[in-house]
């Protein structure tokens, strides 16, 4: 029916009323809202930070229904369809819950989880009656420079396919059946495509291009590592794509580098044909602007090459009869704009807005509910890395006179990071939530707690500390690099390190985007954490420092020894980076995990590989004692029995990834905690061969990420 309603509409449409579709103003551009019937609008936007005043879920339905409502006096009366980026829960109003950004969902590595947080930032998002999210980024961070790092799962391509699971929360089923629910909204994988695999610092300007700037590449490295993810986005039934600023330059074509915003192979060819993508093609800001030629040629490549929607966002006027005039001239044929509407008008109708396009508001107690917060809460726990615990300093008692200090203990703006109630974010704009130093006094109340930022107070009587540095937050652009913060932590976070883990046992708590290079303090550091940007719920941290919840991330990114190393990746020849990718220490235990698998399968009457699998579990768990470190005995003839179960699980035909990763995991730890041991001494070669195992995890390889962590081990 949706297919019958849409060609029907189409036929009756007029040019100017089609244009008018494929036009996506901001909404503080409007030069008055008549305008929306006059261009016969049909979507608006609010950009980063572009919110209504005052900032609360009311006045967001109240201004969204305004427009809509100028819609409605159309002749057609079509709806608008409004977007906004919830890149990490609705981070635009004041009020919602905001979720750990990407890299900290990446360090959890739990498509559930990822895709949990999706749907709830889905309903908050829609009960004030947005029906479409510009996310997830499903971008592939390969260089940490890059001022959207954050916004990355992960730099491993697997990893980041794996939690394309966002897609489902944010829309439910792959055929869009659930689009009109009350908790969902219409996604955008973006940036299509090579958004992370851009090259650092090759301008003459002195600006880096490593936003919006090159990624140099073959095609199969292309397919390999970036559109990877957005096969899986489509499969999951992805709506909206959003291509990237960026351009791609194919290595010996000898074309150069292409916008991406022109590039028609990669976009009508690759992501429509090939892959089969049915939803439209959303540009990024005033993108087209950025292709070379004047404006008309600027509008004429980019909805040739198969963009179907242009956020324009001011030039709405000129925009419109420029693309009227291409059409008119036949340089723009009218197939493609019926192409474009018509992808268009699928969505707003499977989205429920021709028979429901005011705020539904119901909904509206939801934005930031208690249970949504919890839900945070525990991803911000899971998202935590702990990459070091001399004398198992973690998990804290919780009744320890303890020593707090550093720039982010106490700063909700700078956990929450960019894309937080303003575009950049910033100290001071996101207001309700639990700081990492609330949460401390909130998860163990029995403890005395001295809190001074600088470290200034004085240090002694106290049993341990906890610093908590990183960075300060930004959005789009290159972060904080190029003004002299190269991925360094600043003098005042290092002289918080050094005075407090000069004066009693401390964990340092790293809260940023992208690692941070703390070699030179580690010695002085008993626990190191990456605590990633946890968003709203600080409690989440403390929950973890205090051991109400395990540490059980594990790092998505390389963690870089020195700023000179970076790019540093998995996969890379001569690998050596402080912790490799998928390091981190639990503090659950191993016996209890493997227990609890051994369990799981033994449950599986009918089927045989899994029962397999638990007998050599049960093999494993019999040769050996494990240790509170990880650490085991006999640990050759564990790991073998452990890539027996690995390799039977991998075959098996019923769904046992959950268990198979547990398995490996319990390989990682036993390979991590030899790694430990042999400190400084262990081999490249074997550090290697750990990230490598979590790569072979992230696609499913369950077997050789085993075999790869037995071979660390030796
Ligand atoms: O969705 C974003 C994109 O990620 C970066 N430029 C602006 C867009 C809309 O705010």
């Amino acid at each position: 029916p949706v297919k019958k309603r849409v060609g029907d509409l189409l036929s009756r449409m007029t040019l100017d009323e089609k244009i008018g579709q494929m036009t996506q103003a901001e909404r503080a551009a409007l030069a008055t809202q008549d305008d929306i019937a006059a261009y016969e609008l049909g979507s608006l936007l609010s950009g980063g930070g572009s919110n209504p005043a005052p900032n609360t879920p009311e006045a967001w339905a109240d201004m969204i229904d305004g427009f809509q409502l100028r819609a409605q006096q159309t002749r057609l009366q079509i709806p608008l369809i409004y977007g906004v980026d919830a890149v990490h829960g609705h981070n635009n109003v004041v009020g919602a819950t905001v979720f750990p950004h990407n890299t900290g969902l990446g360090a959890a590595r739990d498509p559930e989880l990822v895709e949990e947080a999706a749907h709830v930032t889905a309903a908050e998002v829609r009960a004030t009656g947005v029906p479409w999210n510009f996310s997830p980024c499903l971008c592939v961070s390969r260089d940490e420079r890059w001022g959207r790092a954050y916004e990355a799962f992960s730099e491993d391509p697997a990893l980041v396919t794996r939690l394309a699971t966002a897609v489902e929360g944010y829309q439910g089923d792959a055929d869009g059946s659930d689009l009109g629910d009350a908790d969902r909204v219409l996604a955008t994988a973006k940036h299509y495509v090579g958004d992370g695999g851009t090259e650092y610092g090759s301008s003459t300007t002195g600006t880096y291009t490593i936003d919006q700037g090159v990624t140099r590449t073959t095609e199969k490295e292309l397919a390999a590592v970036h559109i990877a993810p957005f096969t899986e986005a489509v499969d999951k039934g992805v709506g909206t794509v959003m291509p990237s600023f960026s351009s791609v330059d194919f290595i010996g074509d000898g074309e150069g580098p292409v916008k991406m915003h022109a590039h028609a192979d990669l976009i009508t060819g690759v992501l429509k044909k090939k892959l089969g993508f049915d939803g439209f093609v959303i540009s990024d800001w005033q993108a087209i602007d950025q292709i070379p030629g004047d404006y008309a040629s600027d509008v004429r490549t980019s909805v040739n090459a198969g963009l179907d929607m242009i956020m324009v966002p001011y030039d709405y006027k000129t925009f419109t009869s420029t693309l009227r005039e291409q059409v008119e001239s036949g340089a723009v044929p009218m197939s493609r704009i019926d192409d474009a509407v018509a992808r268009i008008l699928t969505k707003k109708f499977q989205l429920g807005l021709f028979e429901k396009p005011y705020a539904d508001r119901t909904h509206l107690d939801d934005v930031g509910s208690a249970q949504h917060r919890k839900t945070a809460r525990e991803a911000a726990a899971d998202s935590q890395v702990l990459l070091k615990n001399d004398g198992g300093l973690l998990p804290l008692k919780g009744d320890e006179k303890l020593y707090v200090a550093g720039s982010n203990a106490d700063d909700l703006g700078n956990q929450a990071g960019g894309w937080t109630i303003s575009w950049q974010g910033g100290s001071g704009d996101i207001t309700e939530g639990t700081t990492i130093l609330d949460g401390i006094r909130q998860v163990a109340p029995d403890a005395s707690v001295t809190f001074s930022e600088d470290a200034s107070a004085p240090t002694d009587g106290h049993q341990a500390g906890v610093v908590v540095v990183g960075e300060t937050p930004y959005a789009e652009g290159v972060g904080d690099v190029g003004n002299g913060h190269d991925l360094e932590l600043s003098e005042a976070d290092r002289k918080a390190i050094d005075t407090v883990c000069g004066a009693m046992d401390c964990a340092v708590l790293v809260v940023s985007g992208r690692p941070q290079i703390v070699t030179d303090q580690l010695g002085d550091i008993d626990a190191l954490v990456a605590s990633w940007l946890p968003g709203s719920e600080g409690a989440g941290v403390a929950d973890t420092l205090f051991g109400e919840r395990p540490f059980t991330g594990r790092l998505p990114v390389s963690w870089p020894r020195s700023a000179e190393q970076v790019p540093v990746n998995v996969g890379d020849e001569e690998y050596a980076p402080l912790y490799p990718y998928g390091w981190g220490l639990r503090t659950d235990s191993a016996r209890d995990r493997l227990d609890d698998v051994r369990d799981d399968l033994l449950d599986r009457r009918r089927d045989g590989a899994s029962r397999a699998a638990a007998v050599h579990l049960g093999l494993a768990l019999k040769r050996s004692n494990f240790g509170a470190d990880g650490s085991v005995r006999n640990a050759d003839a564990v790991l073998k029995s452990l890539s027996r179960a690995a390799a039977l699980l991998e075959k098996s035909r019923t769904d046992t990834y959950l268990q198979a990763d547990e398995v490996v995991s319990v390989a990682r730890d036993i390979a991590q905690a030899a790694l430990l041991k042999a400190g400084d001494r262990a081999p490249a070669r074997a550090v290697a061969r750990t990230a490598d195992a979590d790569h072979a995890l992230a696609s499913g390889e369950y077997a050789t990420a085993v075999r790869r962590l037995a071979e660390a081990h030796r």
